[in-house]
């Protein structure tokens, strides 16, 4: 059933009340059966299908979108995002050095990934910014976009980005921010 328990407990208490009203003589009164028909009728419908709460879990399997990540050293690391999710975020919280410089803010190339062919794709084309970001990146490959600026939606289930050998960091004390 989609209705946890506690939430058929309300239909439980209004035929209880119901019985109760019958018992008060009401019984066979088509009139004021009707009147109280709404209590039945709310008690039905009240259970919605969302959680105890009443909050949609965010991690519903309908949000979660499943792609991995390929580091320097090529090992594969698959990470468990959803729909919304910013990839360097998303990579730095599971561990994954992707540097991310300026903070997403489109000032340096060090979230810099190869996006499989497919998925690269299905991502919105970069703006002129990212661009001009990406031309200053070493080793820049036609699947080349910057992490901050790629956003998960449901149709990259499946996307794979590795992790380039070398990025600058733009930074001219070499600075390194800490991820948040
Ligand atoms: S973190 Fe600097 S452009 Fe992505």
């Amino acid at each position: 059933s989609v209705f946890k328990r506690s939430e058929t407990q309300p239909c439980v208490e209004g035929t209880i009340l119901l019985l109760l009203l019958f018992r008060l003589g009401l019984g066979g009164d088509a009139d004021r059966l009707f009147k109280i028909f709404p209590v039945i009728t709310f008690c039905h419908f009240s259970g919605s299908g969302q959680s105890e709460d009443g909050k949609r879990d965010p991690e519903s399997e309908d949000d979660v979108v499943n792609i991995t990540f390929i580091d320097r050293s090529d090992r594969r690391i698959p990470v468990r995002g959803k729909v919304g999710d910013n990839v360097l975020y998303l990579a730095q919280d599971n561990g994954i050095e992707l540097e991310g410089a300026c903070e997403a803010s489109l000032a340096c190339s060090t979230c810099h990934v190869y996006v499989n062919e497919d998925c690269y794709d299905k991502l919105p084309t970069p703006d002129e910014r990212e661009d001009d970001m990406l031309d200053m990146a070493p080793l820049l490959q036609m699947t080349s976009r910057l992490g901050c600026q790629i956003i998960l939606t449901r149709e990259l289930e499946g996307m794979e980005l590795r992790l380039p050998k070398a990025t600058r960091n733009f930074y001219v004390d070499g600075h390194v921010p800490k991820p948040h």
